[in-house]
């Protein structure tokens, strides 16, 4: 299977994931060919690109790091909380058992499965962001933080702040939080303003409390609202920080389109103690990967091919389908490990290249 922007889906196509509404209801679900109606819904209700089967990659199994069902319950028990905490009455939350429940499982199922990479985006609608993003920055910091070999109460704890990071935002007005474009300075401290409102929001859970505090606190001291430096700003909020940023920046949004996994990792790993303990940044780039299943690439040797795996620990060194020679001449599907043969991604195709590759291949 393989992410296909919204703009590009054609009749026919079967769609290989469900896609989830913001209640995290299934809107369509796995196996449903896409008709013109659906496709024109999809792009009516906000989604920007959904998984859709790919017989190029026939054979090739990608599992999210999670169960779906733990996704799916997830942002429901999220969102039960966020909105409990839009209301002005709500001055102080109570994650209750069930988000309890919800981070544990999380914890357990990566905990099973150390060998997790990252390697699906969710797919989310335009109105459904912030409860996504929570569990995509949950799912991020655990990973992360089991790599740093963090024990398995210190991890529950930092998967239960990393779901509440930003409960802060229900008290900001929305039309700042979706306006598109820059911010006046005015606006900025309005948004600034999430972190504090969290903390208070959460004071009776004292780790999610201090990381919706500092969770925009950067190593450099750029960050806010203190401009804390180094060690003083805490590794779980630092954790959560990371997550936060490369999960926002790889998300379509209403004012800006995704940027690839490859282009915010690359900017990550050259941020290594300017905006994130350098350790940080070392842990976190072995749980994703740079080039997404189903990516076509060009491979430094010339080969054109299609993303199968990324191997652990490698994010810029996936595994390929090579579908075409350096002379361009079709060839028999063979993999590559590009780790093994010394050679790198020299570059992504864009939609329309891959799909111009691909009709060659009929
Ligand atoms: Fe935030």
């Amino acid at each position: 299977m393989r992410k296909v922007p919204v703009s590009y889906l054609m009749p026919g196509m079967r769609l290989a994931r469900p896609v989830l509404g913001d209640k995290g209801e299934v809107y369509l679900n796995t196996g449903v060919t896409l008709t013109q109606r659906y496709i024109e819904k999809l792009s009516a209700i906000g989604f920007c690109a959904v998984y859709v089967e790919d017989k190029l990659l026939n054979g090739v199994e990608i599992r999210d790091v999670v169960t779906e069902k733990t996704r799916r319950d997830a942002i429901v028990e999220v969102r039960k909380v966020l909105v409990q905490a839009a209301s002005p009455k709500a001055r102080v939350l109570n994650a209750g058992p069930e988000l309890t429940k919800v981070a544990e499982s999380i914890v357990t199922e990566l905990l099973d499965n150390p060998l997790s990479v990252v390697n699906l985006m969710d797919i989310r609608a335009a109105g459904a962001y912030l409860f996504h993003h929570s569990v995509n920055v949950c799912i991020l910091a655990v990973l992360t933080g089991i790599n740093f070999g963090l024990p398995r109460g210190q991890l529950l704890d930092l998967a239960l702040g990393a779901l509440l990071h930003d409960v802060g935002k229900l008290r900001v007005d929305p039309a700042i939080l979706n306006k598109p474009g820059k911010l006046t300075e005015e606006e900025f401290s309005q948004v600034q303003k999430h972190c504090a409102y969290g903390q208070e929001m959460l004071r009776e859970h004292r780790v999610a409390s201090m990381i919706a505090y500092a969770h925009h606190e950067r190593y450099n001291g750029e960050g806010y609202p203190l401009g804390l430096r180094g060690r003083d700003i805490g590794l779980l909020p630092q954790i959560v920080g990371l997550a936060d940023v490369y999960d926002a920046l790889t998300s379509d949004r209403c004012y800006r389109a995704a940027v690839a996994p490859h282009e915010v990792l690359e900017m990550i790993a050259a941020s290594g103690n300017w905006w994130f303990d350098v350790k940080l940044v070392e842990n976190f780039l072995c749980c994703v990967a740079a080039y997404p299943t189903g990516a076509m690439v060009e491979v430094s040797s010339g080969e054109i091919g299609i993303v199968t795996d990324t191997p652990r620990a490698y994010p810029f060194f996936p595994n390929v389908r090579v579908l075409f020679n350096a002379k361009r001449e079709k060839v028999f599907p063979y993999q590559m490990s590009t780790v093994e043969h010394n050679r790198w991604i020299s570059r992504v195709l864009g939609e329309e290249e891959a799909q111009a590759v691909r009709e060659l291949l009929h």
